[in-house]
């Protein structure tokens, strides 16, 4: 069963197909952005139960960057020691550890008064209207990423996931909704991501994954057959596409929120593309978990909310389906 499989991506190793997506935990109280032992033993945790690739919660590249001030964050060369230590834990137990960058743009919560986006306009009522991005600015945002991606690989990540999705800064330059610029990046959309990846890429030289809004669902913004088209231009420098969808304008188009309801978007840039995928949302029993894989619809499969309700979501599975040898000597007895 494909769930079970090992899978070497690039230079990526998997031990198996079971991937935590990134989570903001709100944890980081201080707001400072520094790893606390909440973090440490949150994503330990996950390793113990056997998840092959975890990927760590939004990570701010600058303090108005994050989507809120409790969010870790990696703008400074002393974040990197925390974050060291969850990879170290990680790799303890045969786990493959990512981190998300993020800069949160209009969609910031944090507490630093700024608030920058591709043009003044407001993602909703609940954010100000925000200031547009000068060039400098836009320059000075790619630096940050870059930075982030040295401080990423100094704390020994195996790979950096973009957060190309859910309405953030990446997202809002992608979109007509968000993107009214008359300059080059908004002649073309795609430019500031490409200048992203082109940084993070000269100094980070594991796996690259993107996490995208595959669609918006709404009439005035991009759909799935615009996003092929956008991923078509960047996917030569992408290992992994993380297919979410929707997060920045309210949907206007009808959308049924139910078990795998992304799923169809997630095979249809993998059946478009050159690319592996990973396919997630509402999949949380066993079967809806194991038969995304099976049906090839992605690469593969992220549970986020299952996973924080069981965090031994792994073993469930080698249970169910008689892969005992899979659960680690210490939590045998609980399974048989
Ligand atoms: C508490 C919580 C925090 C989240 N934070 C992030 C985040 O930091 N970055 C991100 O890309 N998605 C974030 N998401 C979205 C999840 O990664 C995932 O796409 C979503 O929960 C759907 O998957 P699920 O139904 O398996 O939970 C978050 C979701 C939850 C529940």
């Amino acid at each position: 069963m494909k769930i079970f499989e090992p899978i070497e991506i690039n230079d990526l190793k998997l031990k198996n197909r079971l991937v935590m997506p990134p989570m903001c935990m709100y944890q980081v109280k201080k707001k400072d952005g520094f790893v606390t032992d909440f973090h440490r033993s949150h994503y330990h945790i996950r390793a113990i139960g056997q998840v092959g690739l975890i990927i760590v919660e939004s990570t701010g590249i600058s303090p108005e960057g994050r989507i809120s001030s409790e969010d870790l964050g990696i703008y400074l060369d002393e974040h990197v020691k925390g974050l060291s230590d969850i990879v170290s834990l990680a790799h303890r137990e045969g786990s493959k550890i990512a981190i998300q960058l993020n800069h949160a743009g209009r969609k910031s919560a944090s507490d630093d008064p700024i608030h920058y986006g591709p043009s003044p306009l407001q993602s909703s009522n609940s954010f100000p209207i925000p200031t547009e991005l000068s060039k400098a600015d836009i320059q000075r945002i790619v630096q940050q990423f870059k930075d982030g991606a040295r401080r990423a690989k100094e704390a020994g990540f195996d790979g950096i996931e973009i957060h190309g999705a859910h309405g953030y800064l990446i997202h809002q330059f992608l979109s007509p909704i968000s993107n009214q610029r008359t300059d080059e990046y908004g002649t073309d959309k795609v430019l500031f991501l490409k200048e992203v990846i082109e940084a993070i890429k000269s100094v980070f030289d594991k796996t690259l994954l993107l996490r995208v809004s595959a669609d918006e669902f709404h009439t005035d913004g991009y759909d799935i057959h615009d996003m092929i088209r956008i991923l078509k231009e960047v996917e030569d420098n992408l290992d992994i596409i993380h297919v979410s969808s929707g997060g920045n304008v309210r949907p206007n188009k009808e959308i049924k929120v139910e078990p795998g309801y992304q799923v169809y978007l997630s095979e249809m840039l993998r059946n478009a593309l050159k690319k592996p995928t990973i396919a997630v949302g509402l999949l949380n029993t066993d079967e809806e978990i194991v038969n995304v894989l099976e049906n090839e619809q992605a690469d593969l499969v992220a549970c986020g909310r299952e996973l924080l309700r069981d965090s031994n979501l792994f073993l469930r599975l080698a249970k169910t389906y008689g892969r005992e040898d899979l659960i680690p000597y210490a939590y045998k007895r609980a399974y048989r």
